[in-house]
């Protein structure tokens, strides 16, 4: 292992389902549909960073996110947590994973059990992992999530919280084995305009005052630019756009980027943004075959996009997977057509 490396390396991940087949399908014996829904997708997260995966639903946020756990079987790729492979953990190793690496869902209606306690949801983490001193790393989780004073929410069930404070105690959960990671799965689209702000404030001070790094994935550009410093824009199972959060915001290149960004309501309506909707939305990943593939909702189509756009950097720390910003000669000279796994 070594210190220089990002915390977590994600290498060409991939993930693909079999499309459950109907009786006519099994009757006329017809193979069954990939669904290619994570299908090469690379990044690094370093310590300290917030990296956002933003994309409309169906792209594949929660499949990347479920692989990258090893909660569903990868198809390919590679998950490296300070440069060791997923593959090689020892069972020790592997346990350390699930220690550093922690997640916070997108319901927390749901994602806590209502028979039990807050004390007794946030120590069955600590007994998983024998951790000691149980009592003041629960209370010290309740204060990070600034559930205060604890004594107050130790003997409460979820169903007496209101939504922001149950995805504080999911959020306390996560934070009670100290983790390097935090993996945060749409975690304030299920509640209200105000509690998201007060939430996003509390992850955005919880990444500054502990030695913790982020993913946070969303369909909402507003919340992934508000928490992120990085933004990898995903469309049907790859990313297509790479950028520090200001400059995707003020300077989006890829056109499904453009679209997002067009799409967020302009508070000024005097301001010069001409605001406009993305046609269509996200179609299955299934059966997909060569080609860019944004192509059938792109305004900027061209016949050269029926090819695989390979994920290039366009200026310093910006990749985009798009033919308008390729230089064709040099491409052509290439002569091969590669998915977005080049960092
Ligand atoms: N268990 C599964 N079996 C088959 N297809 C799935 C499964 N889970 C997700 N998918 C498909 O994979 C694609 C990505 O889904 P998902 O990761 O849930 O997207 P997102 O979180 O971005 O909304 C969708 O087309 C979805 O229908
Ligand atoms: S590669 Fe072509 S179809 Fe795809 S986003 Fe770029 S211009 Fe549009
Ligand atoms: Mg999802």
């Amino acid at each position: 292992m070594s210190a220089d490396r990002p915390v977590l390396e994600i290498d060409n991940l991939q993930k693909y389902f079999t499309k459950k087949q109907s009786f006519l399908d099994t009757v006329l014996r017809r193979d069954p549909e990939l669904v290619q829904a994570v299908d090469g997708i690379s990044f690094d997260l370093d310590d300290n960073e917030v990296v956002g995966v933003i994309g409309e639903s169906g792209c594949g946020k929660t499949t990347l996110l479920m692989t990258l756990l090893g909660l569903y079987e990868k198809s390919g790729g590679d998950v490296r947590l300070h440069g060791k492979s997923y593959d090689e953990f020892t069972k020790t190793e592997q346990r350390e994973f699930y220690r550093s690496v922690q997640v916070i869902f997108q319901d927390p209606f749901d994602s806590l059990d209502p028979k039990k306690t807050v004390e007794q949801i946030l120590r069955i983490p600590l007994k998983v992992h024998d951790m000691d001193d149980q009592d003041r790393r629960i209370r010290e989780a309740l204060e990070m999530a600034e559930l205060r004073p604890p004594e107050r929410y130790l003997d409460q069930y979820p169903d007496s919280l209101s939504g922001g404070e149950k995805q504080r105690v999911s959020i306390a959960r996560a934070l009670v084995l100290e983790p390097e990671v935090i993996l945060a799965d749409e975690p304030v689209s299920m509640l209200d305009v105000s509690t998201q702000a007060s939430i996003l404030k509390l992850l955005s001070n919880l990444i500054q005052e502990q030695d913790v790094s982020m993913i946070y994935i969303s369909h909402d550009l507003s919340t992934v630019s508000y928490i992120c410093d990085t933004i990898n824009v995903m469309y049907l199972g790859r990313i297509v756009e790479r950028a520090p959060t200001l400059e995707l915001l003020q300077d989006p290149k890829h056109p499904y980027s453009q679209a997002l960004i067009n799409a967020i309501p302009v508070p000024n309506p005097h301001a010069d943004r001409q605001r406009t909707q993305l046609e269509g939305s996200t179609p299955d990943p299934i059966g997909i075959g060569e080609g860019c593939r944004f192509r059938d909702r792109c305004p900027e189509r061209m016949d050269v996009c029926e090819k695989t756009p390979a994920f290039l950097e366009v200026e310093p720390g910006r990749r985009t997977a798009c033919h308008l910003h390729y230089d064709h000669e040099a491409y052509e000279e290439r002569k091969e057509v590669v998915p977005s796994k080049e960092h």
